[in-house]
């Protein structure tokens, strides 16, 4: 559906009886187009390792947390348990290292993943940013999915977030056009309620996503982090926030219908049914956290960060054992 900037700002502002309609209009639009069906991508933190300095990050390189990286017995028990699941997907994600003994070493637990499951799980990565060469490297391992965040496509909004010397808006740019060479399904996304954020920022961050083409897209509120630098900046409140989020999912799921557009876990963080009422506004994947128990807790990018979510409640629209690839990426067009 084609809406102009203005008609994106309306939508967005929409609370009440309008939100409530804006919801019910995506979900039609997203049955309509790729069917009711909520696909599962099992969550493996690998590793709160990373080289880059966010200013809103729990886990940035000066954060004083605890820091695990997965063994490989650890991260193929988490894959084996998905498959046996039948959960169709795993995502592998971490903070960003660039070493070679590290790409490596994730080349080759995706090409174990994929043997381990008979080939059977479809695999997500998101390592952050990377070479164009490193990318391959993992695609032809096995690794069909990436997602890679811009946080905002507002260039000033994200100079203010990224220290300068951790790479510049550009460089997100370049990575998210090199995926796309490297033959991966991509997926982005940006944080709402960031400081000095507006509506028209975050209207115009769909449009980016439009005008990128992308095939997949998690976004979440942005939650403060204790002891961060941008944690002391005033933000929206968190139900503002919250409802922007849901109301960023519908206007998406409009503009691009046949997408993936994930119920992100940061909803949650705000109320216990955030990612379901994603769902109820158009998001069509759901990424249960699959890392060993005892280290969620390290993985902690923002406060109050939920360590579970229960399909149950899902149970009948979930469907097992398949991929649920963005129908949008076959597209010819
Ligand atoms: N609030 C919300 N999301 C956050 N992320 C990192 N820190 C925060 C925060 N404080 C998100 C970023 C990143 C993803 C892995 O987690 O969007 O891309
Ligand atoms: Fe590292 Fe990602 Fe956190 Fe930035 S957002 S500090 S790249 S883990």
């Amino acid at each position: 559906m084609n809406l102009s900037r203005d008609e994106i700002i309306d939508l967005l502002n929409s609370e009440g009886e309008a939100a409530a309609r804006l919801f019910e209009r995506a979900a039609a639009v997203r049955d309509k187009t790729i069917g009711n069906g909520i696909y599962l991508r099992g969550l493996i933190e690998y590793s709160n390792l990373c080289v880059k300095n966010c200013l809103y990050c729990g886990i940035r390189r000066d954060a004083e947390c605890e820091r695990y990286t997965l063994t490989r017995g650890q991260v193929l028990a988490a894959a084996e348990h998905a498959w046996r699941e039948r959960f169709g997907s795993v995502v592998l994600q971490g903070g960003e290292n660039r070493l070679s003994a590290y790409i490596a070493d994730i080349e080759r637990l995706v090409k174990d993943i994929k043997t381990l499951s008979r080939g059977e799980l479809g695999i997500t990565l998101s390592l952050g940013e990377q070479s164009l060469d490193t990318y391959r490297r993992w695609f032809a391992a096995g690794a069909h999915r990436y997602l890679l965040r811009i946080e905002t496509s507002n260039r000033a909004l994200f100079e203010r977030i990224h220290p300068a010397e951790d790479g510049e808006f550009d460089t997100r740019l370049q990575a998210l056009h090199d995926l796309r060479a490297a033959g991966y399904q991509v997926g982005t996304g940006v944080m709402i309620g960031l400081p000095g954020q507006t509506v028209e920022d975050l209207a115009d961050d769909l449009l980016f996503m439009r005008a990128l083409d992308i095939d997949m897209c998690g976004m979440g509120p942005y939650i403060p982090s204790a002891g961060t630098p941008l944690a002391a900046q005033a933000v929206w409140p968190a139900e503002r926030r919250m409802n922007l989020t849901l109301n960023m999912i519908a206007v998406l799921r409009l503009l691009m219908p046949d997408i993936n557009i994930a119920a992100t876990t940061a909803l949650q963080a705000i109320v216990p049914d955030g990612r379901l009422r994603a769902v109820a506004a158009g998001a069509n994947v759901i990424m249960p956290n699959l890392t060993p128990d005892a280290l969620r807790k390290n993985y902690s990018l923002y406060d109050n960060k939920p360590l579970s979510f229960d399909t149950k409640i899902l149970e009948a629209n979930i469907r097992y054992g398949e991929w649920g690839d963005s129908k949008h990426f076959f597209k010819n067009d």
